[in-house]
């Protein structure tokens, strides 16, 4: 297993492991790949989110391995005092985060074996999933012994997602999250009892101590998930949506919307948009000013966002209504985001209103007015309102393709405004 698993590491991560690790050594003590990055090899998934995981303090060890290693090679190193963790930041943003299986060094030598073994299992055990435990030990003497004190890898391979212990969500109730991306994510079932264990937590009502923002974070990184449909039909079905916005829950065809939203972006293909924050629109599909506003408050949405979820979409619900009626309003879409569109295609039943409405906001977004405030001074406009009716009645002539060029624009100035007296 040792050999096989070593095979899958790619060969620049497996150098940089080994200079790692050789460093570790030399700074007398052990060195351990973990979390995702091992249970992903595993799983032949990529990921290159490495964690290392070290017997002695982390912050300490990467000051010495700067010394040694990281100004030779170019890297750079961030200590994170306050946790005792460090992260290598290569050059092309690739980063390997460092932390102590204890921040606190060993008080005897003699104490030593000891020490190690408590240490490591210490550490491991506060951990969330018995999947996320695994850890590859890469100091040159052990490189590749693997260490399974709660049997990952038996449930890799039985495709089971197990908490370690029965507190853990009341611990932490992001791990209910983390718990029910991973199943989805690698086609896991969450074994019975970890299910029970989130059922219980639900109904203890574990989300009340945890803040909003923490709960948007993980329910963030689901709506990033390649297939986040799934998980997010998990969190209805255990209730836990429910107990955090009781407005998302009463929409009962939420959950054919996130369809139509899946269908509309596999369609798109492009990725020049935030997928998760249309899926999140999806996920507030019902909701009016009020409900949008005060979900986005609790789960501390920066303000930017806010204006996206609960201004712009309510917005653009408002243009479908015409869209229906074949009435399309290009000025107004010509100033929305992909997400918007995208939103709006998902809402729209028939097939060809949806294309009939991409086809306008490209149009929309292609269609430029030449002429600025300064021509129409120079042409002898005064300044005033009517600059902005002016540009909008160019920009309607240009969506009817009744006039293109600068000179276009001018002349249409001239036979409609000018003549009036302005
Ligand atoms: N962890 C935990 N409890 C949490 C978050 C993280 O026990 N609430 C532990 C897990 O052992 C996890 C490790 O910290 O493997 C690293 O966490 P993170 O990088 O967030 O998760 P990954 O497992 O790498 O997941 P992903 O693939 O989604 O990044």
């Amino acid at each position: 297993m040792k050999n096989n698993i070593i095979k899958k590491i790619p060969q620049n991560i497996l150098n940089l492991l080994k200079e790692i690790g050789k460093a570790a050594e030399d700074f007398g003590c052990q060195a351990y790949a973990a979390g995702g990055f091992v249970r992903d090899l595993f799983l032949d998934t990529e990921n290159l989110d490495i964690d290392i995981l070290i017997e002695k303090n982390a912050a300490q060890f990467a000051k010495k391995l700067a010394k040694k290693l990281a100004k030779k090679k170019g890297w750079k190193v961030k200590t994170h005092k306050k946790f005792g963790t460090a992260s290598l930041i290569f050059s092309d943003n690739f980063k390997i985060d460092i932390t102590s299986a204890r921040s606190e060094s060993y008080k005897t030598p003699a104490a030593l074996p000891e020490v190690k073994a408590g240490l490591l299992s210490e550490d491991i055990m506060r951990r969330d999933f018995t999947i996320n435990t695994i850890l590859i030990n890469i100091t040159p003497k052990n490189f590749g012994e693997i260490t399974d004190i709660f049997s990952g890898v038996k449930d890799i391979k039985n495709r089971t997602v197990k908490a370690l212990h029965d507190i853990s969500f009341i611990d932490d109730p992001t791990r209910i999250l983390r718990g029910i991306k991973f199943a989805t994510r690698f086609n896991f079932t969450i074994d019975p009892h970890t299910q029970d264990l989130i059922k219980e937590a639900v109904n203890k009502n574990v989300f009340a101590s945890l803040s909003g923002k923490r709960f948007f974070t993980e329910l963030k990184y689901i709506l990033k998930e390649k297939e986040p449909v799934l998980p997010l039909t998990k969190l209805f079905k255990y209730n836990i949506i429910q107990t955090i916005a009781s407005d998302i829950a009463s929409d009962k065809n939420a959950f054919f919307f996130l369809k139509q939203i899946k269908e509309v972006i596999l369609w798109y293909k492009k990725d020049d948009y935030l997928k998760w924050a249309l899926y999140f629109m999806g996920l507030i599909n019902n909701c009016d000013k009020k409900a949008s506003q005060d979900i986005c408050r609790h789960f501390e949405i920066p303000h930017n966002e806010r204006i996206l979820f609960c201004d712009m979409r309510l917005e653009a619900k408002s243009l479908l209504k015409n869209i229906e009626k074949n009435k399309m309003e290009y000025k107004k879409i010509s100033v929305f985001k992909t997400e918007l569109i995208l939103y709006m295609m998902a809402s729209l039943k028939s097939p060809l209103k949806k294309e009939k409405l991409f086809k306008a906001y490209k149009k929309a977004k292609n269609t430029k007015v030449i002429i600025n405030g300064n021509h129409l001074i120079k042409l002898g406009v005064k300044p005033g309102p009517i600059f902005s009716e002016i540009t909008n009645k160019l920009f309607e002539a240009k969506i009817k393709e009744e006039i293109s060029t600068k000179e276009d624009e001018i002349d249409y100035i001239k036979k409609y405004f000018l003549h009036n007296g302005h």
